[in-house]
Order: C-alpha cells, then sequence, then structure tokens
C-alpha cells in the first residue's frame, strides 16, 4: 500500500507501483477528470498537477505520486480555496477562476481535451500572473513532454479563457 494526497486529502491506495497513475485516479479513485487520449504522453488529455507541476498521468507511475500531492480537474476549486483562504462553506460554492472562465468563453467544443487545458492554465497562472499570448501559447505547446492537442481546435479560445482567468485571479489576490 501506498500513500499519497489527492485534491487535499491523504489517500492510501492499493495498486502496483507501476500502474500508471490515470489508471489509479480514474478506476481506484474514481476521478474522471483526468482523461485517457494517446497513453503516450503526446496529447495532454491526462493531465494533473504533482506538487504544482503539470505531468501526464498516463506516463507516470504511482511509484512517481508516493508522498506528493496531486491535484486533478475535481480539485481545482479546493485549491483556489486554500489559496484565497476562503471558508470550508465558502469553498464548497466555489469553481476555480480558471474553470469560470473556461465557461463563460464557452471554451470546450467536444471537451475530450479540456481537462488538460485547464490543469496547463492553472500551473501557468500560478507561475505567471499575467501571461502574454506568446507565453501562453509557448506553456501549451514547449513545457511539457508535447503540445496540448485539441482535435476539435479550440485554441483560441483556450487563449482568451487564459487571459480571462488571470484577471480574475489577479483581483482575487
Ligand atoms: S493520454 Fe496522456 S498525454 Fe495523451
Ligand atoms: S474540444 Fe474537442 S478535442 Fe479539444
Amino acid at each position: 500500500m501506498v500513500t499519497m494526497v489527492v485534491n487535499g486529502v491523504r489517500r492510501d491506495i492499493q495498486a502496483p507501483t507501476d500502474s500508471p497513475l490515470l489508471y489509479v485516479l480514474r478506476n481506484d479513485l474514481e476521478l474522471s477528470g483526468p482523461q485517457f487520449g494517446c497513453g503516450l504522453a503526446q496529447c495532454g488529455a491526462c493531465s494533473v498537477l504533482l506538487d504544482g507541476k503539470e505531468i501526464r498521468s498516463c506516463t507516470t507511475p504511482l511509484s512517481a505520486a508516493v508522498g506528493k500531492e496531486v491535484t486533478t480537474l475535481e480539485g481545482l476549486p479546493a485549491r483556489w480555496a486554500q489559496q484565497k483562504g476562503l471558508s470550508k462553506a465558502d469553498a464548497e460554492k466555489t469553481l476555480h477562476p480558471v474553470q469560470e472562465a473556461w465557461i463563460e468563453e464557452q471554451t470546450p467544443l467536444c471537451g475530450f481535451c479540456q481537462n488538460g487545458m485547464m490543469i496547463k492554465a492553472t500551473e501557468l497562472l500560478e507561475r505567471v500572473a499575467s501571461p502574454s499570448v506568446a507565453e501562453i501559447k509557448a506553456a501549451f505547446t514547449t513545457s511539457g513532454p508535447s503540445a496540448h492537442l485539441c482535435r476539435c481546435g479550440s485554441y483560441t479560445a483556450i487563449i482568451e479563457a487564459v487571459q480571462r482567468a488571470a484577471t480574475t485571479m489577479a483581483k482575487g489576490r
């Protein structure tokens, strides 16, 4: 058995430590945010934050997450609530500004890639408060093992949503 913190909660996992983290999150912990796209670290659909850094959970073994903090799409509201110091009651009514921006900009088309897009956006905005368009493009294309791919072509809407989220986060900090 191994232990890791997932979305702020300590979880004891009984699975082989060479299991892909994605399988553990989806099958053992029933977290359906991260998606199985390519399974080869080539698309970003499966992305999660590991100690705040975006990783591809399809090719990351469970052993790499032992003793660390994993944040999935489901954990973004609580992550933001903690950063803002919200009460537990307020936290339960809160979405992460990235999620709000994605809704307001109506960013998803089929939606399959959008888990990874929001995870990458969160990682970027925690590091760079007001990224330029060039910095946003670089984050989504060169700051991981591969570019985040959207077969529906939602890239323009993603850039606009990141900028909207940056504005909201700047006000909330
Ligand atoms: S499913 Fe993990 S990068 Fe594509
Ligand atoms: S919205 Fe369909 S793959 Fe990105």
